[in-house]
């Protein structure tokens, strides 16, 4: 779960009324309350971070494990007493939990005036004016129909630079059509649809216009993009292309530094992805590529569609033709019926492969999948110890290979002050030098923090800067370099 701290909407100046958004979630939560926030902007609305201050104020919520819904109960608990001093607060949810739960959810929370599903972003301006005309309590959860589904919603406003990150992620599909025993999202998120590739690179040149140099593709399965457009005819079945095709043409926009994309389904053919590393300027050396296990019969009870085997030879393909490309991967122990010799069976995966980083998780049984049939055999106590397993054997693994970069020269994209500066040390004009850091990550994702140079200044202008940096050391999980 990540909290997001949340941006100004540009054009909004003369905003009076104040919505506050927290998010968790995935990157396409990210995504969706960027989208928040650009539809709201035209109609005066003006993004704060103090929930009291609010007229709106809407949770965007994660179902993809148990404790989202409750995290999301108790929050909602929280926020409940602002509602009575003031009359105008709307209180709504958004998100995974929303749709899964729809209008259900009215009926569950006396206090809630509002859910609604991802599709229906959109049509909030039209909800709260709804709600202004006397109705009181909204739910919009349905699916927007596959063949009608485009991306409706008012397309993202030109922002300013203070508004614009320098890393932004664009989504290009929405849905899953993967059917993982274990997994909520498709029916969160309903089916694949893709954006056409004029909506996508139009996005990316906007963001680049206004400041971003580094975007993220998001899509629950981007190698199946475009394949959505094939259906139902229409001027987009004419010309259909293929993810490779749109990095391509995401590529060449001019301005644009760095390309990345999350995520792929290991069971789609990767060759045309897997050539493009190496080869496109943009495209970093970067791969999220998710396991989930390193067992052959639980990848076949969590309905993977691949094998072990099938997996590593995709991996030897990226490291012949990108020796250094930094891997990252998703796991889940504890999956119903898995046995001791089945968890060890992943632990010599992760052995094996050595990836730089990964997400671990505890499975979670979720209502209405495949998996749910299977119960939940594995005791929570030994979940628990194999996701430290699991946790232990890589942060070793992920230190080694930190270590192995002292000495190295790489280029990093600055962010921002560092993190240890964003806590409160640096001021916010950042106008005052000497001994701060600044924050960038290399391509391969790793974040290094490097001291200001002598006798300059940390200031704004720095933010978005490529930089040749040596890394200098390496203490636990961060990298500290200098400027060369
Ligand atoms: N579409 C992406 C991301 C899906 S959600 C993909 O397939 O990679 C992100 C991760 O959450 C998944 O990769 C999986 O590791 C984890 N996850 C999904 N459902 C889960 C569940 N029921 N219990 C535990 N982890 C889960
Ligand atoms: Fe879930 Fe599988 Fe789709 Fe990923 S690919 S969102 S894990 S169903
Ligand atoms: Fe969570 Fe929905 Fe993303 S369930 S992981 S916010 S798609």
């Amino acid at each position: 779960m990540v909290a997001v701290e949340l941006k100004t909407i540009p054009g909004a100046a003369r905003a009076t009324r104040f919505v506050h958004v927290q998010t968790f979630g995935c990157q396409m939560n990210v995504n969706d309350t960027d989208r928040i926030l650009q539809v709201l902007a035209p109609h005066g609305w003006v993004a704060t971070d103090d929930p009291a201050k609010a007229q709106l104020i809407l949770l965007n919520t994660c179902s993809v494990r148990e404790k989202a819904e409750q995290k999301m109960l108790s929050q909602l608990g929280r926020l409940a007493p602002l509602k009575e001093h003031n009359d105008e607060l709307v209180l709504g949810v958004a998100g995974c939990v929303a749709q899964q739960e729809g209008a259900a959810l009215l009926q569950k929370v006396p206090y809630l005036d509002l859910v609604m599903g991802p599709d229906h972003i959109a049509e909030l301006p039209a909800m709260l004016e709804r709600m202004r005309g006397g109705e009181r309590r909204i739910a919009e959860t349905e699916f927007y129909k596959r063949k009608d589904f485009r991306f409706i919603e008012a397309e993202p406003r030109l922002g300013d630079g203070a508004s614009t990150r320098v890393s932004e992620f664009v989504t290009i599909m929405k849905g899953c059509d993967k059917v993982c025993s274990y997994c909520i999202v498709p029916f969160t998120r309903g089916r694949e649809v893709s954006k056409s590739h004029d909506m996508v690179v139009r996005e990316v040149e906007r963001l680049v216009a206004a400041g971003a140099r580094e975007v993220t593709l998001l899509g629950q399965n981007v190698n199946s993009y475009g394949k959505d457009l094939h259906e139902g005819g229409g001027p987009l079945a004419a010309r259909v292309p293929t993810f490779a095709e749109l990095l391509r043409a995401v590529d060449a926009v001019p301005g644009l530094e760095r390309l990345r994309f999350t995520t792929s389904h290991p069971m789609d053919a990767i060759d045309d992805l897997i050539a493009l590393f190496g080869s496109l300027r943009t495209l970093c050396e970067f791969f999220h590529l998710p396991v989930q296990a390193g067992n052959d019969r639980i990848l076949d009870d969590m309905r993977r569609f691949y094998t072990v085997a099938d997996y590593l030879e995709k991996i030897g393909k990226l490291r012949a033709v990108c020796p250094d490309i930094a891997l990252s991967t998703d796991i889940i122990v504890g999956f119903p019926g898995e046995t001791e010799a089945e968890f060890e069976d992943t632990l010599g995966f992760l052995e094996r492969v050595r990836y730089d980083s990964i997400y671990a998780f505890k499975y979670s049984e979720r209502p209405g999948t495949r998996a749910a049939k299977l119960g939940d055999t594995v005791p929570e106590a030994v979940k628990k110890a194999r996701l430290a397993k699991v946790q232990a054997l890589q942060d070793a693994i992920t230190h080694e290979k930190l270590a192995a970069m002292q000495g190295r020269i790489v280029e990093i994209l600055v962010e921002g002050p560092s993190q240890r500066a964003a806590r409160g040390t640096v001021p916010a004009d950042g106008t005052t030098g000497g001994g701060f850091q600044m924050m960038g990550r290399t391509r391969s994702s790793t974040i290094v923090n490097v001291p200001v140079p002598f006798g300059e200044f940390w200031n704004k202008r720095w933010v978005g800067r490529l930089a040749t940096v040596e890394i200098v050391e390496a203490k636990a999980f961060t990298l500290f370099g200098r400027f060369i």
